[in-house]
């Protein structure tokens, strides 16, 4: 069988099967929004209830649901208001607009210019103004000079009500909300450190230029975890994790600044050069790793990558974030962050309300680490990552595990015949009253079947034939290897 890994493979799947789509792209092309068909809906749903089985369930996090909309005091303090910007590049000449810092990239890619590339996340703003003028880089639409830099915030503005002076603004992270009702769920739970709190929901983000798909969006889903924890305290309760689990877990981890690639280590041999700064920051690690695991990641494709001090967000005294490997190149797709107490600190002095807990009888403001996963982002990155070109089947395919496919089970009457048609119903009928995803269809050639269920990677289909009505028994065609298995109803 000659398979490939394709790297332009995934879009065609996507386009042809509506996984994703364009959001209002019938009136015109904005960029940034995306709507999810019912075979995405699935495939995200499924990557959201592994987050949820490891982080609420395992960890014993409380899952909340707050507010999108944050009145302007909250993002004051939180910092957004301030320095949730990136830098903007105008064109004088026809007013387009472009991210200065990935123009300078693109500009040192063509260059193969690779060391002036790996400084420009040290860069300032000044200096990347600096280098787009002493490099006279062009406009991309009109191919003027580029002339002026901005900041440019974020932040999507709205009004509250109908004073304008009321200011709102859509969250750019769902962390937020947490830190602000932390102290009333203390209240109304029995809360003692460490504690965790869980949400995922909408963000949004007015990017310069949102691209690639999923991975540069203005509205994407977040699924964060914000850990909080008395960090002169010793205490490990993490529910159903023990350390021993945590330290033994073998990770890939890239050092900032090394240029090599990733070193295997044990998040145990991290903790102890203090890569990670605190357990709980590695039991953070530890369900990001094993989340990575149980949507079926191949080891090979993704790495830890710890984060040089300049490029750290500005709440984050320590970031190790997850990086896959994808056909655009290497993408984060979730951070891992050492928020100290800055976010509680800064609400209790904005609010005028102390955030401070009782926990096991002594007074403390909880410092928090942080996993925040981007899920549109991970559902494109895993998506790219598992599509196979298998050119002797003749069509691609996706090798999703169980754990993440739409459907585990395609059930298909061999041919249209009531009879089969009845059993092939009663089969589908047994595994939904199971509980297992599965679809049912009688439409086209078994093998044109066959090639839809692998194109969105339904593991296993099920073929009812006139065997069937003799003797109970169905073939299983196995996805990966297209084997074909008899089996009785009863045993499948
Ligand atoms: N609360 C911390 C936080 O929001 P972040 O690194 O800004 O940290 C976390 O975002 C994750 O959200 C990223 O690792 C990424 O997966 C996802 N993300 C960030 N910006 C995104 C965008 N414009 N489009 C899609 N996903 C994005």
């Amino acid at each position: 069988m000659i398979v490939e890994r394709d790297d332009s493979g995934i879009t065609e799947i996507t386009t042809r099967r509506g996984i994703y789509i364009k959001a209002f792209d019938i009136y015109r092309d904005i960029g940034g929004f995306y709507d999810y068909g019912p075979i995405g809906l699935r495939i995200k749903r499924n990557i959201e209830s592994v987050w949820r089985s490891l982080f609420v369930d395992k960890l014993g996090a409380m899952e909340v649901e707050t507010s999108i909309m944050l009145p302007e005091p909250v993002l004051k303090s939180s910092g957004h208001l301030d320095t949730f910007t990136d830098p903007l590049a105008r064109c004088l000449n026809c007013g387009a607009t472009f991210r200065a810092d990935k123009l300078l990239e693109k500009f040192y890619e063509e260059k193969k210019d690779f060391a002036s590339l790996a400084s420009i996340k040290n860069m300032s703003k000044e200096e990347i103004e600096k280098a787009i003028l002493e490099n006279k880089i062009k406009c991309e639409k009109c191919g003027k000079e580029l002339k002026h830099l901005e900041d440019f915030n974020l932040l999507f503005k709205t009004s509250i009500g109908p004073f304008t002076a009321d200011s709102g603004f859509l969250r750019p992270e769902t962390a937020q909300g947490i830190f602000l009702d932390f102290k009333a769920l203390s209240k109304a739970y029995p809360i003692k450190l460490p504690a965790a709190v869980a949400q995922v929901g909408k963000v949004f983000r007015n990017e310069i230029s949102p691209r690639q798909q999923l991975i540069r969006l203005r509205e994407f889903s977040q699924m964060e975890t914000e850990l909080f924890f008395d960090p002169e305290s010793d205490r490990f309760d993490m529910n159903e994790i023990s350390i021993e689990e945590v330290i033994k877990k073998k990770v890939e981890f890239i050092d900032a600044g090394e240029p090599k690639g990733p070193r295997s280590a044990t998040i145990g041999m991290l903790f102890e050069e203090k890569k990670v700064p605190s357990k709980q920051f590695a039991t953070l690690v530890y369900l990001c790793a094993e989340m990575m695991d149980e949507i079926g990641l191949p080891k090979a494709a993704w790495s830890f990558r710890e984060i040089e001090k300049a490029e750290l967000p500005h709440y984050s005294r320590g970031n190790v974030d997850i990086e896959i490997q994808t056909s655009y190149g290497a993408v984060e797709v979730a951070g891992i962050a050492d928020r100290t107490n800055f976010d509680l600190k800064s609400h209790s002095e904005g609010s005028k309300n102390d955030l401070s807990i009782l926990s096991y009888g002594k007074k403390v403001l909880p410092h928090v680490v942080e996993a925040s996963i981007g899920l549109d982002r991970l559902m494109f990155c895993l998506l790219d990552t598992l599509v196979v070109n298998d050119r002797a089947r003749g069509w691609k395919w996706l090798r999703l595990n169980s754990n993440v496919a739409p459907y585990k089970y395609a059930v298909f009457p061999l041919q249209h015949d009531d009879e089969l048609e009845k059993r092939a119903h009663e089969v589908e009928h047994m595994l939904k009253e199971m509980k297992v995803r599965s679809y049912y269809s009688d439409t086209g050639s078994i093998g044109k079947r066959y090639a839809r269920a692998d194109e969105i990677g339904v593991p296993y289909c099920i073929t009812i034939d006139y065997d069937t009505l003799k003797d109970r028994t169905v073939t299983i065609r196995d996805r990966d290897t297209a084997e074909q298995k008899r089996v009785r109803i009863e045993e499948i």
